[in-house]
């Protein structure tokens, strides 16, 4: 299930790699960077929820942009169709081919090229993995603008090219205002240098927004040019419960009128969410035992001065508990603990693939309305899976999830078209971080207009006239596969 192969025809004017190529490849590469092995290559075809899985016999591991830049003007010269990797986190199906893509895997090139601690403007290979990022930077006091539960496994290349989100977009902001610049390798190998380290530049078209979010299909990122904010000395964890779903919401409200520049994650889970942590994860806990609660929220604040931030998260806490907004909840006393709260919503996804089968919906709604299409869910699902709830509710995020025992397509019939009418209706996105990857690449019509999918059309052809770059992603088929 999944992998969507049967559906969708292999494009016929690419070509099946032969063994000259192979050769070719270990000239630019050299021998142990061309890999043919079945376990790396299983490992390599097959998504992180091991629902998606395509059959390429090579995995490609350059060490440079040049390198980059040699493997895919001679991929693009013999049209043979290629995938970027980098952690092969998605969630999407984008990562991994359809069919026998070459896997161009980023993992290698991975060096902290220059860190200014005055601007604190990174700038780094594509293949580094965010949590070393992040360790190095903790090292010279500041912080990586994102931080998501992969984070030991994906890669900044990934996230740029997902324009991945995750749990500190609320304050912060996207990857598309902290990405100061990026270097690219284009399908034909030509080498776009953008990799800028300047907050202001307005000379043209800013082209490195066109290659966030933009999931390989237009180009091979191979460096990341960005702004870290410093690490400030005090943070903040309460883990709370909410009665009702409104009750949520007004606490949003509240915490951004109250907490202001210092609130710097608003993440939510639903009873179901919990529930499912509690029960598939080890070593973990309920804060909040005293009964069952029905919706549960985590705040962070980042502030810089500890006695102002408590005194003002007290308050904050005091009056949502005295007004009825929260029911419960609890400030983490150290960073043990502080963890603990993180570990039980960053855990859900790993919860969700060890309960079974789980069809995943990532779904931007205007948060007034976002709950109902869960419960919408539940009533048309009764009792044939489990419907859970949680997400980025600050940023209007919501992770729809459903939980089988085992893929079945009835389930996937009543879900679908459902969840995506449902959200278009409501003006929403059907996809909010994660991307279209394969899944959803003819789906792209719920939340675009016709005009501006041809328009994506128009520019993945001027950057990749031959089509090579992730094949049967982000853009719908009927406009794709006539290469
Ligand atoms: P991959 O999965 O390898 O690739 C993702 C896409 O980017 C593919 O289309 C691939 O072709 C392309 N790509 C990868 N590297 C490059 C490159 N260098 N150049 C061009 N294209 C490239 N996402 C969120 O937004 N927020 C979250 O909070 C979040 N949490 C997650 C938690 C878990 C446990 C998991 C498993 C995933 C989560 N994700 C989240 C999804 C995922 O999008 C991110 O993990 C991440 O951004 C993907 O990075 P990656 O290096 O693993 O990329
Ligand atoms: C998350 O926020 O936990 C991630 O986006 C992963 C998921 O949606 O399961
Ligand atoms: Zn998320």
């Amino acid at each position: 299930f999944g992998s969507s192969a049967s559906e969708i025809q292999r494009i016929p004017s690419f070509v099946t790699l032969n063994s000259d190529d192979i050769s070719h490849f270990k000239g630019i590469l050299g021998e142990k960077n061309v890999v043919l092995d079945e376990d790396k290559l299983d490992f390599a075809n097959t998504d992180w929820m091991r629902k998606y899985r395509g059959s390429s016999r090579l995995l490609l591991l350059p060490r440079s942009t040049q390198e980059v830049s040699e493997v895919l003007k001679y991929c693009n010269s013999r049209r043979l169709a290629v995938v970027p990797q980098g952690g092969n986190t998605g969630l999407v199906g984008g990562s991994v081919p359809v069919f026998d893509e070459v896997i161009i895997n980023m993992g290698s090139m991975n060096s902290i090229v220059a860190f200014d601690k005055v601007s604190g403007i990174l700038v780094c290979e594509a293949g580094c993995i965010l949590e070393n990022l992040i360790s190095f930077l903790d090292n010279q006091g500041f912080i990586m603008p994102l931080d998501l539960g992969a984070k030991g496994s994906c890669q900044i290349g990934g996230n740029v090219s997902t324009n991945a989100g995750g749990l500190r977009l609320v304050r912060y902001g996207s990857l598309h205002a902290n990405v100061l610049g990026l270097e690219v390798v284009l399908a034909n190998g030509d080498v776009l240098d953008l990799l800028g380290t300047l907050r202001k530049d307005n000379t043209g078209y800013d082209l490195k927004h066109l290659f966030i979010g933009s999931e390989g299909s237009l180009g091979i990122v191979t460096k990341v040019s960005i702004l870290t904010p410093p690490k400030l000395s005090s943070v903040n964890i309460a883990f709370l419960a909410c009665k009702d779903y409104l009750n949520c919401q007004k606490l949003l409200s509240e915490a951004k009128r109250k907490l202001g520049e210092i609130l710097s994650a608003f993440e939510f889970l639903d009873r179901e969410a919990m529930d499912l942590v509690l029960s598939q994860l080890d070593n973990v806990r309920n804060p909040l035992p005293s009964s069952k609660h029905n919706f549960y929220v985590l705040i962070e604040t980042t502030g810089s001065d500890e006695s102002y931030d408590k005194e003002k998260l007290e308050a904050f806490l005091l009056s949502s508990m005295e007004s009825g907004l929260i029911s419960d909840g609890v400030l983490a006393q150290d960073i043990n603990q502080a963890s603990s709260f993180w570990h039980l919503r960053e855990g859900v996804p790993e919860a969700l693939m060890r309960a079974g089968a789980v069809y995943k919906y990532d779904l931007s709604i205007p948060v007034e309305k976002m709950y109902g299409l869960v419960d919408d869910m539940r009533v048309r699902l009764g009792q044939s899976a489990k419907v859970v709830g949680y997400g980025h509710l600050g940023d209007g995020n919501l992770h729809l999830n459903i939980s089988a025992p085992k893929y079945d397509d009835k389930i996937l019939e009543i879900i679908e078209p459902f969840v995506y009418e449902w959200t278009s209706r409501h003006r929403g996105s059907i996809s909010a971080e994660h991307g279209l990857g394969l899944m959803k690449a003819n789906k792209i019509f719920y939340s675009k207009p016709h005009k501006a999918v041809e328009t994506m059309a128009s520019i993945k052809k001027l950057l990749d006239p031959n089509g090579i770059l992730n094949p049967y992603k982000v853009l719908p088929h009927s406009l794709s596969s006539c290469t």
